[in-house]
């Protein structure tokens, strides 16, 4: 115990496998350079306000920068004993400069240090998540711009519906991950603030000044309560819930992406470098790159499930079990920034099936509806020309034939007000361009959605 920073009150040394129990170096170490940062903004506070020497700030923040680069250049033992990258870095400093690394930790806590590290380290990583998400929407528009002619069939309960663009349906994923975007930036304004000066909990007894340090550290604004400064991981569950969020979304993409892979299928095709083959079967060609993501987004969600769990009860301020909010961030962070870069360059180099899409699209009556509406523009009400339509289908299932198939005549046997121009008005072009609506999927609408995206709203 000795070797302890906070050695003093004990006689037994620790445990070895408690030491290693307790320990948090092994996921922490991550924090370095928060840790590092924020230690030299603390110190030059310090300074300021006369509550250590001068000098000592020069020695503290010119051998912290030396264990930076030690670190960065892999060169720094982390010691299991020393449990955590704040002490680890603190044991060292004071190794190297002595008495003035012995005074860093003046009006400070490892508790108001640490939420600190977490909130620089997330905020640069929510930045980089929102440039991922931004480079999805790109290759999402490019794809939507590149295939403007093709029409698909959409779904409802994965039963054909009616014809839609296909750019349609991807300007559909650019509205959530819009939206992911718009929640990750949301979550950074909580993020974003300094928790420094709380001390242990109930703020210190030395004269600091947390606006400067506020400053040094690019924070618009300090934490108002000590206690809450300590204990608060609201920021790390908003993160974790944006990124389960985004994960659902993505896992519903790869879904689609799988099924539209399928032979039965073959609405697109993933690149080569995207997929892989069977040891057993020649012909396989798998799509793991959107199976995986599908697969981790269970392993986001129970991320956000095991913080939300770890922190309800804890009463307040500080807790042991608050150390094991890391892992599920940093496990959440790696994950979605993988799925997001990997499913930007699938996206980009998926191929499209444009004349498979467009057979489909006209297969399971999908312009029923516009038939429908057809009667209803000839006078009909819109629950009588549903009636109608519902028989020519029932004709044309019992003839196996397609509503596009049948004659003006038998059209007659329906309706008496069906005419000639009915032919022109159910197909899959005109289907999709008479949804002339805001929110539509006209080709005028889309254009236009997609131009809007481009121009960022
Ligand atoms: N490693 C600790 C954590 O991550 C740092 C804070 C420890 N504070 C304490 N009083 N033991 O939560």
């Amino acid at each position: 115990s000795k070797d302890k920073l906070w050695g003093g009150r004990f006689t037994q040394p620790t445990d070895k496998f408690v030491e290693e129990f307790t320990a948090s170096i092994q996921f922490d170490k991550r924090l370095y350079h928060q840790d590092i940062r924020g230690s030299i903004a603390h110190a030059r506070m310090l300074g300021k306000q006369g509550i250590i020497p001068m000098e000592d700030v020069e020695q503290i923040v010119h051998g912290l920068q030396q264990i930076l680069q030690q670190i960065e250049a892999g060169e720094f033992d982390f010691s299991i004993a020393l449990e955590d990258i704040h002490m680890n870095i603190e044991a060292r400093l004071s190794a190297k400069i002595g008495e003035a690394g012995k005074r860093l930790h003046t009006g400070r806590s490892r508790n108001d240090q640490v939420a600190l590290d977490i909130r620089l380290y997330l905020r640069d990583e929510i930045v980089d998540i929102a440039t991922y998400l931004d480079l999805l929407i790109d290759a999402l528009l490019g794809q939507a711009e590149a295939n403007l002619d093709v029409i698909m069939p959409g779904f409802t309960h994965l039963q054909t519906a009616q014809p839609i663009l296909f750019s349609h349906h991807l300007m559909a994923y650019v509205e959530m991950l819009t939206r992911d975007k718009g929640r990750m930036e949301d979550c950074l304004k909580r993020v974003n603030v300094l928790p420094l000066g709380a001390g242990a909990l109930a703020g210190t007894t030395f004269p600091i000044d947390r606006e400067y340090v506020a400053e040094q550290l690019n924070f618009p604004a300090i934490t108002r309560n000590s206690l809450d400064s300590v204990s608060d991981r609201d920021f790390a569950l908003e993160f974790l819930a944006a990124s389960s969020i985004l994960m659902m979304h993505l896992s519903r993409f790869s879904e689609e992406l799988i099924l539209w892979s399928t032979s039965e299928f073959r609405f697109i095709e993933l690149s080569d470098g995207f997929c892989t083959g069977s040891s057993i079967m020649p012909q396989k060609k798998n799509p793991d790159v959107p199976e995986l993501v599908r697969g981790k987004t269970g392993r986001v969600y129970g991320n956000l499930m095991a913080l939300l769990t770890v922190m309800k009860s804890l009463p307040l301020a500080y807790n042991k079990d608050m150390q094991e909010d890391k892992e599920p961030l940093f496990d959440t962070i790696d994950t979605v920034k993988g799925s997001l870069k990997i499913f930007a360059d699938m996206i980009r180099e998926m191929r499209i099936n444009g004349e498979t899409m467009r057979r489909a699209a006209g297969y399971g009556f999908s312009t029923a509806t516009d038939v429908a509406d057809y009667l209803v523009r000839k006078g009909l009400p819109f629950r009588d020309a549903h009636e109608v339509v519902g028989k020519a289908v029932a004709y044309c299932v019992e003839n196996e034939m397609d509503i596009t198939d049948l004659s003006l005549a038998e059209w007659q046997l329906f309706s008496a007000k069906v005419d000639n121009d009915i032919f022109a008005a159910i197909t899959v072009e005109a289907s999709v361009n008479a949804r002339n609506v805001p929110g539509g999927t006209a080709r005028a609408r889309v254009e236009s959605e997609i131009r809007a995206a481009r121009e960022g709203k």
